[in-house]
């Protein structure tokens, strides 16, 4: 393949690991950030068209990470799908999430809209990150400054994925001869509370405990942390869909699409711990 792929959301979790993998196995990376800082990064924003058409030119292939932090990100990807495949777009790798069925609000109508639109096209849909955990997610926040893991799933169990797994199973989606044209269900290799989640970090040295809240306690929480709060209130109602079992499921998409099984929770904290990611504490 000679024409670059496109990865918007490049400097992001799954989006880094992506060009990382990509330039690694020799493959043209055209790498989009609102802040391009090497040769092959391209200045990209969601909302200045005029950086669209050049972001496009020449691609074929293209992993897409939606506005992220907003309510109704579809006239912004509608518009600037509609820009790519003029210039010659055919495969989409979108990436959604497991609690976002098609149709739903906000990513949810992404999914019918690259169904539709795209002659060639993957919903990725991964379970909650690992890297939650790490960094500069409100989780991973609160952990560092108070030792709790704050949610409002209860007992209910997530089957955490790595988000490099995520990388490796767009990239399978990007490079397959034959278009996979379907929705993947992406998890780890078990089904975990957060009490299970806070067990494993405090048996590698970080201390922690799983603090249950309301749902109206984790939405001001994450209103205090950034989020607008129609956005806020939508993440954390998705801990209520936890609570009742919604996550509570593991699948083979990891071994199916790389070959080898999904990365645990230790073992991605352990690699975390080791860098060159970002570290705890
Ligand atoms: N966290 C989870 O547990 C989880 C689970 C399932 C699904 N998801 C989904 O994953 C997505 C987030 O993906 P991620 O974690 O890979 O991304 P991320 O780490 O949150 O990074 C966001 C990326 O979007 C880019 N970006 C932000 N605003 C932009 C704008 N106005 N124009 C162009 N680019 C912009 C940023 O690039 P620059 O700053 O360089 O421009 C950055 O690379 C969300 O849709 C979320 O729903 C998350």
């Amino acid at each position: 393949m000679t024409e670059p792929i496109l990865v918007t959301g490049a400097t992001g979790t799954t989006g880094s690991r992506l060009v990382q993998r990509l330039t690694a196995a020799g493959h043209p990376v055209r790498a989009a950030s609102r802040k391009p800082s090497a040769a092959k990064e391209i200045r990209f924003d969601w909302g200045d068209p005029g950086t669209h058409l050049a972001a496009v030119a020449g691609v074929r292939r293209m992993y897409l990470v939606a506005p992220v932090g907003q309510a109704d990100p579809l006239p912004q990807v509608e518009a600037f799908l509609a820009t790519a495949l003029a210039a010659g777009l055919r495969r989409v790798v979108l990436l959604s999430s497991s609690a976002v069925p098609e149709g739903a609000p906000v990513l949810g109508e992404l999914h019918a809209l690259v169904r539709r639109e795209c002659p060639e096209w993957t919903v990725l849909r991964p379970s909650w990150f690992m890297q939650n955990f790490l960094g500069d997610h409100p989780l991973a926040v609160a952990l560092r400054e108070t030792g709790e893991l704050v949610t409002a799933t209860g007992n209910g169990r997530v089957g955490f994925v790595d988000a490099g797994d995520i990388a490796a199973v767009a990239e399978r989606a990007l490079l397959a001869d034959t278009p996979l044209n379907e929705e993947l269900v992406i998890t780890g290799p078990a089904a975990l509370s957060y009490a299970d989640a806070a067990a494993i970090l405090t048996a590698l040295g970080v201390p922690a405990r799983h603090r249950p809240v309301s749902v109206t306690e984790l939405t001001q929480r994450h209103i205090a942390a950034g989020y607008p709060p129609d956005f806020a209130a939508l993440l954390a109602g998705l801990d209520e869909g936890i609570r009742q079992g919604a996550e509570d499921r593991v699948t083979d998409t990891v071994l199916r699409l790389t070959g080898r099984p999904p990365c645990s929770l230790r073992a991605a904290l352990l690699g975390a711990m080791a860098g060159p990611m970002p570290t705890i504490g």
